[in-house]
């Protein structure tokens, strides 16, 4: 039977989340002392070689990423990413809720590898409460003296789901409209006011007090070899428990939904799972024994993304839903670049004609044509993974489009 791995919310609702004293109580600001009395180089090296990958879609090497901020420019920002716009995920307000010191412990841990002495953290607009949380749990670290010259501010985001990207989330902070930068430069030689600038996700961060207290091979050894460690999962949809669990990172889908999830609820079958979010690709029973590693999630045309798992049973309409999707991706489409914005809007006109049932082969054709181009030409992640819940349905429920389209000269739908 699958069991939950609790690293990050081993202390859940059993200390008070913005309160330093409590953490400290558990081991807290160890990892963060050690962190302080290695060199750089050293602490960055140990990073690494625990194998931590970003936590909030890309999947990079969080060491790495920071070894590509230059030690000798004289000012450089730690960035939190709270942003958490993708539906379905609420994996980082929970981390907030339980263990904030965490987190601040982890930034404080980046601020130390770079040479970075002022931290921010960008929250989602929906989120008011989780920052005054974070404000008070940043008021009881210094009370306790343990975060040094290493200064915390929490921000209000914007409310946009683009936001969420990185660079968007740096012109945000800086007081611009929220949209993304050309890359290169890459925020950690030119990010945050033109500095060098770390920005990672809640969870990246909020895995590195636990690395620096048990060590690197120890984070290394959980769940899968390219992509260690544990992973907050948030459950929704028609499944009987509907809530989050932190799992290793080896777990199969078909554990974490009908183990720990329970299955599908009111005694339904199960048609499908869409993981990752709105973005994420919908996947079909036959697939589900892949771990949720990052890679295995890629090789098989999924993304892992934040971790959202979004149940379907047998009488969802996926055409309808991915219908709502492509609405959703127009709206929040920032309108910067040509493919996303042109894009999205088409996939929504062409998504809505099949769901009406005026749709024929043609436009299932142009779906895919769009598709490619979405992926290849949009300028950032948004507009490149908006057309990946078409792709996917069109390749695992083609049956459920054939079967929406306008009947033509006896071929088509019936
Ligand atoms: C449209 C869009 C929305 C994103 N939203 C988030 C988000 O809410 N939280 C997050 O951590 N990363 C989000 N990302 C990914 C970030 O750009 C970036 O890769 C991440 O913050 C890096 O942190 P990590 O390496 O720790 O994962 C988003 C990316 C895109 C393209």
């Amino acid at each position: 039977m699958a069991q939950e791995y609790r690293v990050l919310l081993e202390y859940a609702d059993k200390i008070d989340p913005a309160n330093a004293a409590d953490y400290i109580k558990v081991g807290g600001y160890k990892g963060l002392e050690k962190a302080r009395g290695m060199e750089p180089k050293a602490l960055i090296e140990e990073v690494k070689k625990s194998g931590l990958r970003g936590r909030g879609g890309a999947g990079f090497n969080a060491g790495m990423k920071w070894s590509f901020v230059p030690q000798d420019a004289p000012v450089k920002y730690v960035v939190c990413n709270l942003d958490e716009g993708e539906p379905g995920t609420y994996k980082d307000r929970i981390i907030c809720q339980k263990n904030a010191q965490a987190l601040l412990e982890g930034m404080a841990i980046c601020g130390a590898a770079i040479g970075s002495n002022q931290g921010y953290i960008y929250c989602r607009g929906e989120y008011p409460f989780v920052v005054d949380l974070l404000k008070r749990a940043v008021e009881s670290a210094k009370a306790e003296g343990v975060l040094g010259d290493f200064d915390i501010e929490a921000r209000m985001g914007a409310g946009a789901y683009v936001c969420g990207e990185e660079t968007a989330l740096i012109e945000s902070i800086e007081g611009h409209r929220g949209e993304p930068r050309f890359k290169p430069p890459f925020p950690g030689v030119e990010g945050l006011w033109g500095v060098p600038t770390v920005v990672n996700n809640v969870e990246t961060f909020a895995c590195l007090p636990y690395i620096l207290t048990r060590g690197a091979e120890w984070f290394a050894g959980i769940g899968a070899p390219k992509y260690p460690g544990t992973k907050i999962v948030t459950l929704t949809g028609d499944v009987v428990n509907s809530t989050w669990f932190e799992v290793p990172t080896d777990m199969t889908l078909r554990e974490v939904i009908f183990e720990l999830g329970g299955g599908v609820k009111n005694g339904k079958k199960f048609k499908a799972v869409q993981v990752g979010g709105t973005s994420g690709a919908f996947i079909p029973e036959a697939n589900l024994d892949c771990p949720i590693d990052f890679d295995s999630m890629g090789n098989m045309g999924a993304a892992l993304g934040s971790g959202a798992v979004l149940v379907l049973d047998e009488t969802r309409d996926i055409v309808d839903v991915v219908t709502r999707i492509s609405k959703f991706f127009e709206h929040e489409s920032c309108g910067k670049c040509n493919p996303c914005r042109e894009g999205t809007f088409r996939c929504r006109e062409i998504m809505e004609k099949i769901n009406n049932g005026n749709g024929s082969e043609k436009d299932i054709d142009n779906l895919q044509l769009l598709s490619k181009v979405m992926q290849k030409a949009a300028l950032c992640g948004l507009g490149q993974a908006a057309p990946i819940p078409i792709d996917s349905t069109i390749k695992h429920f083609k049956h459920e489009y054939s079967r929406k389209l306008v009947v033509t000269s006896g071929k088509g739908g019936h």
